[in-house]
């Protein structure tokens, strides 16, 4: 049975107050999909008493409604998804924060979903720094997602899920195992998953550079802005923020400057 308009609204405004995300018109029948699938997992074939029971347990750590959250996630990424991001990080990044001093840079792939944002990142470093990149440069991706954290950790993709990487590459930092491919030691060492909700104050230090890519366009206006304060204060001051192209965030212009190349844009935290 599909939910009424009245039900959909309280299913709408009930998986904002959990996730943050928002539901123009557009993205309700996903909702809807989702849900019921969802439903049909969890037993129930009601809409208005589950509704209720979702209702009350909103904000709770219980197992229908981190189930539903789940659902609703999009997990699509794939390598090299923003070619000129890359270019940004070799060419200013990497360079400036070196000749500044840095010895060991600290990078953050927010919403890193099965990995492939950090380990292209991790490609890029040691395409520019070499053997040495491990000890220089550390990756840290987070996600909501277990499952897809999960699959981050194994490390090992399929065809199409490579297709994008450039053949030098995914014969430099991949083991071919069979019809898939395995990231090797080296590339690994440099990266680490975390559980982590990107709502919730990061209590991991200061990083360099943050990759903040398709993650907030899902989300409603004061949760963009909430993930944007959090994000500023985990960036140490100089460091550089990096936004996917429908982000819907604008950093503001007392705290970050643009630094525009033939590339792309990358916003710089103001130094002190
Ligand atoms: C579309 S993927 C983006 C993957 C990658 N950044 C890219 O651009 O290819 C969005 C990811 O954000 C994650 N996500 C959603 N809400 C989150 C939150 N509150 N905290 C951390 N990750 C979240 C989802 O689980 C999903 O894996």
């Amino acid at each position: 049975m599909a939910p009424t308009p009245t039900e959909l609204q309280r299913l709408a405004t009930v998986i904002s107050r959990r996730t943050g995300m928002a539901f123009p018109s557009t993205r309700l029948p996903f909702l809807t999909a989702r849900a019921r699938a969802v439903m049909a997992w969890a037993g129930a074939d009601n809409w208005d008493s589950w509704l209720s029971e979702l209702e009350a347990s909103a904000g709770n750590d219980d197992r229908v409604g981190e189930a539903l959250d789940e659902a609703l996630q999009v997990h699509e990424t794939c390598f090299f998804r923003y070619p000129g991001h890359h270019a940004l990080l070799s060419d200013v990044v990497l360079p400036d924060s070196l000749a500044a001093g840095a010895t060991r840079l600290r990078i953050l792939s927010v919403g890193c979903s099965t990995g492939q944002e950090a380990y292209s990142l991790a490609m890029t470093a040691r395409e520019n720094l070499g053997g040495d990149a491990h000890r220089q440069v550390e990756i840290l991706g987070v996600d909501v997602g277990r499952a897809a954290l999960a699959a981050a950790r194994r490390g090992v993709f399929g065809p199409l899920s490579v297709a994008s990487v450039p053949p030098l590459y995914l014969e430099r930092y991949f083991e071919p195992e069979g019809p898939a491919f395995t990231v090797r030691p080296e590339l690994r060492a440099m990266v680490r998953f975390l559980r982590h909700d990107i709502r919730r104050e990061l209590y991991l230090g200061k990083f360099d550079a943050i990759f903040c890519c398709n993650v907030c366009l899902y989300f409603t206006r004061p949760t963009k802005d909430q993930i944007l304060t959090r994000l500023t204060a985990a960036l140490r001051r100089g460091g550089y923020l990096f936004l996917g192209h429908a982000e819907g965030v604008t950093p503001p212009v007392d705290n970050f400057r643009a630094i525009y190349r033939p590339s792309g844009v990358v916003f710089q935290r103001i130094p002190a």
